[in-house]
Parts: C-alpha cells; structure tokens; sequence
C-alpha cells in the first residue's frame, strides 16, 4: 500500500501544490481571523447530539482553546474506511500525542488536519473538522493554504537538495512572508535551536547535515512559513536518542507559540513530551480492510496512569500490538 509521504517524494509534491496557491486567497483571509473558539464546556451540549460521546480531555480549571473540533470524521481510501466515528478535540498551544498500533490510522488522521489526504486519489473524508471554528472542509477554503497555516514534519527529514538557507527561505517565499530574508531565515533556525549549529554554514547543501540536524531544517523550513500548528508524523522515527531528546526538547518550546500534533509509536515519548493523548485501535478488521478509531483521549498523565479503556492499558503495558 502506498503511504503518502514514505513512496513519494514529498518535497516534490508539496513544490508542485504550493506553486499552485500562487493565486489564492490566503487561508488566513478567507477564514477572517475570528474564530469562533469552543471551550470544553461547550462542547459538553453536544454530546446529546452526538452517536458518539466525543472523546475531549476533561475540564480544566481554564479550558485551553480549541484548535481543531472533530465531530464524526469518517475517512476512506476508495471503498475502505481507513477511519471510523472519530470525535475529538485538540487544545491550542498544546501538544497532543496520537499513538496506537502499525496500521491503525494515526497517519491518516493527522493528515486529515492539514488536508493533505487529498492528494491520494481515491481519498474522501466525512464529517467534520474545525479549524478555529471554521470548517477545515468547507467548499470556499483552498486545501493548499490550509497547508501553509497548518505546516507538516515527516518521518524522514526530508530537505530540499539546496542550501541550508535555501531550504529556510522556500518555507518563508511559498508563504509570501514578507521582511527581510535573512533576518527571517535566522530566526525559523533559532526558532528550531539549529541556529548556532549552521550559522557559518547556510550556504552548504543541507543534505550534508545529521539526521537530528536535516530534521530540524525541516523544523526550520516549516516555521518560517510562520504556520499555526505543526503535525509532525514521527518525527524520531529515524533518529538516535540524543537527536531525539533534541527534538522533543524543542517540541517543548514550540508549543509555547503553536499547537503540536505529534504520532509516535513511541509510548514513553508521548508520556514524555505530549500534555494529550490520542490512542487509536483497529476495530474492524477483515481481508485487506481495517478501520481504526480513537478508542481513548485524555490527559498524557491520566492516559498513562488510569486509563479507562482496557484496551488502552492493554497497549501501554505491552500486552498488546
Ligand atoms: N495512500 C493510501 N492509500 C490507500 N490506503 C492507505 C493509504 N495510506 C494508508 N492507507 C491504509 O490506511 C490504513 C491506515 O494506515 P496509516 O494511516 O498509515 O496507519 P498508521 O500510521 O497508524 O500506521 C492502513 O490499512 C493503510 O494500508
Ligand atoms: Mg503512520
């Protein structure tokens, strides 16, 4: 099976897409800036309405805002539903972990977020997503802007072949973020703690960097597009310990400033870095179809600690997947 973002080349064909937003209005634009933003609370009223009792962190003292409302996101590659009844939400400036077994739809979810599942031919997504307040999935939104706003970190870094700052300043021209490039490549590399590694270098090739070193630039790449919300599809998956402590302490800092939605099949990294989680399942499953959902969200602490769905304790005790 073909898993956007691992067979094809990414930067290829996000070069492809971003060429096309030339012409559009910006995402930001056409959703106002004003968003109508939910608290915990509110949402408690739609339960009633909902098949599904929505699976949300519980109240805070000062509920964090809402980044994005899921309500019965039901997702499908051509006639199989990769994503079922799937109902959550997910806090500003926080960040939130989704974890599960191999195949269960973590990447499929969080691509929903950025919209990039429409890239895969074939791909169709039900229900709805908030962004904001304002539906992610809307007829009038360009699903290439919602790209700008909402940036993507893949498994494998993943630089341009150019140089340090060339790979910096494409993040900040796609997004046509106006000022001085310099000042704006310095600062998405400071921003991604790269900074001081690199500051004599920027012009060599940034493929010539580390592993823990190329995903930071992508880090780098993806802020100066000065995005609101980073989803960041294992982002470690091949990197070292230390490469990885670097990330998730920069993760830690990011989210002083953007909403983080991280996958990981690492249980003791979403413990570690994630205010949320997200634990998704398979529950259907038959020949060559599975369809996952999120089975539990909560409280990283309280998900790890008492969790209240059997299955959850199942899987972070290692009893299962
Ligand atoms: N581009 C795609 N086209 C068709 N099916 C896909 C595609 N990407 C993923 N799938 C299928 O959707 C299911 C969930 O996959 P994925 O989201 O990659 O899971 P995870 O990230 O949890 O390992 C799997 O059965 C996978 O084969
Ligand atoms: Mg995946």
């Amino acid at each position: 099976m073909t898993q956007l973002g691992q067979s094809t080349p990414v930067g290829v064909q996000e070069e492809r897409e971003m060429a096309q937003a030339s012409a559009t209005l910006s995402f930001q634009k056409a959703l106002g800036w004003l968003p109508t933003i939910r608290t915990g609370m509110d949402v408690r009223q739609d339960e009633s309405v909902t098949s599904q009792v929505k699976t949300r962190a519980p109240a805070a003292a000062v509920a964090p805002a809402v980044t994005f409302d899921v309500t019965e996101l039901n997702m499908f590659y051509g006639n199989m539903q990769a994503l079922k009844n799937v109902n959550i939400q997910i806090y500003d400036r926080r960040i939130t972990a989704i974890i599960g077994p191999s195949g269960c739809g973590k990447s499929t979810f969080l691509r929903c977020f950025n919209r990039m599942n429409d890239l895969v031919p074939g791909a169709r997504v039900e229900g709805k997503i908030l962004f904001r307040g304002q539906d992610l999935y809307a007829p009038n939104v360009d699903p290439v802007a919602v790209r700008k706003t909402v940036g993507m970190v893949f498994q494998k870094p993943n630089p341009f072949p150019k140089s340090i700052y060339a790979n910096v300043a494409y993040g900040a021209r796609i997004n046509d973020i106006q000022g001085d490039m310099d000042e704006i490549v310095e600062r998405a590399l400071a921003q991604a703690e790269l900074w001081d590694e690199v500051k004599d270098k920027l012009r060599q090739s940034g493929l010539a960097l580390s592993g823990g070193q190329q995903q930071r630039l992508c880090i780098a790449r993806a802020l100066a597009a000065q995005p609101n919300v980073i989803l960041m599809d294992e982002p470690c998956a091949s990197l070292d310990p230390i490469a990885t402590l670097r990330i998730e302490e920069l993760m830690r800092d990011l989210q002083q400033d953007f909403t983080i939605v991280i996958v990981t099949h690492n249980m003791q990294q979403a413990a570690r870095v994630s205010d949320f989680t997200a634990m998704m399942m398979i529950t259907e499953k038959e020949e060559g179809r599975r369809t996952g959902t999120v089975i539990e969200y909560g409280e990283t602490r309280q998900l790890f600690t008492k969790p209240r769905d059997q299955r959850t304790e199942d899987y972070i005790t290692g009893r299962f997947g």
